[in-house]
């Protein structure tokens, strides 16, 4: 085994999954504005320390994705942030994409950028504890997209981002994510999630990364937002196997999904099915930003020094998908 593939493998087996909590400071004032909190770096260091010390830290979250303000942030407590996270035995990760810009010549798509400089700042995040990283490739669904342009110059970049990003000793998180955004079909989702995802893999095979040294983290598959189709999360779970069997080579270790606009209850229940359906090898857990934090985020923002309750309301979204991601979640829990 790797050292690459045992990083993997601490971060997502039994059931752990990760936080994602690398909001960029646009999208995190986003969020705050959303419950009337003012975005200072001093609340957001607030919120999320107090994630990163709640209980479920031991038991569910294995890694934790930062944006590059936190990892470099001191706690209350005094230590540093990855200190903080590692001490609970969960694995400091950082997002180093810089963002998805407009792609000329196809400009209602995007193309995410971060690549210039890129093997200076990893040596430079892997002193300050990161032992993986995330980069995430955005496309729209319409009849049109995702354009060959976007498939391929997406794959390319996210291979190259690979490649250093296991040069410098860490796990890339790779994450091609189909927004969910339009009127289409589960089954163009289906389609054009595999030719996404086959496309990032031969480029991350012609870049020699190696693949026992990644993680995955897709969309699941999901009928538009504005389709007129409603799936079940039956059908949910069977497409995304479908899916991922038909486009993920056998030797990727895990699969970690992103939530994307999903509510709490579907993503956890969506995730519990394809556990209970899995037909792969391949581990199948969680890589959520608002499926963790929107039910926490919502407590916390009518007192911001509440920090138990906080805590209690991320301790039991962290449990339920825990257990979701052992097939083991019952709605019936959601209440307890
Ligand atoms: O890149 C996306 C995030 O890491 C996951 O966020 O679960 O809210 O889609 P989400």
């Amino acid at each position: 085994m790797t050292e690459l593939n045992k990083i993997v493998l601490k971060i997502i087996s039994n059931g752990k999954g990760i936080l994602a909590a690398d909001e960029s400071n646009g999208t995190m004032t986003k969020r705050l504005g959303t419950v009337n909190v003012n975005s200072t770096p001093e609340n957001r260091l607030l919120f999320r320390e107090i994630l990163f010390s709640s209980e479920c830290m031991q038991d569910c979250i294995g890694g934790v994705i930062l944006y590059d303000e936190t990892i470099k942030q001191i706690s209350s407590f005094g230590k540093s942030i990855p200190d903080l996270i590692s001490s609970s035995g969960a694995v400091p990760g950082i997002k180093v994409d810089t963002g998805a810009k407009d792609l000329a010549n196809s400009s209602d798509e995007k193309i995410t950028e971060g690549l210039d400089g890129l093997r200076d700042r990893l040596k430079k995040y892997y002193e300050l504890g990161a032992r993986f990283t995330k980069w995430r490739g955005v496309y729209s669904i319409s009849n049109k997209y995702p354009s060959r342009l976007a498939i391929r110059s997406n794959a390319h970049a996210l291979a190259r981002y690979s490649a250093l990003v296991q040069e410098s000793g860490m796990v890339p998180i790779v994450e091609p994510e189909l927004l969910m955004d339009g009127e289409h079909s589960a089954d163009v989702c289906l389609s054009k999630t595999s030719e996404v995802i086959k496309k990032c893999f031969e480029e991350l095979i012609l870049h020699k990364v190696d693949l026992s040294g990644i993680i995955l983290k897709p969309n699941m598959i999901l009928a538009g937002n504005q389709s007129k189709e409603k799936i079940t999360s039956e059908e949910v779970s069977k497409k995304t196997l479908e899916c991922l069997n038909n486009s993920v080579p056998s030797e990727v270790p895990g699969i970690a999904f992103l939530s994307g606009g999903q509510s709490d209850l579907e993503a956890t229940e969506n995730l519990n099915l394809i556990n209970i359906n899995n037909n792969t090898n391949f581990i199948m857990t969680y890589s959520f930003g608002r499926a963790l934090q929107q039910s926490p985020l919502k407590v916390w923002s009518k007192n911001l020094k509440d920090k138990e309750i906080t805590q209690k309301t991320f301790n039991h979204r962290a449990k339920m998908c825990t257990l979701a991601a052992q097939g083991k979640w019952v709605r019936e829990l959601e209440s307890k």
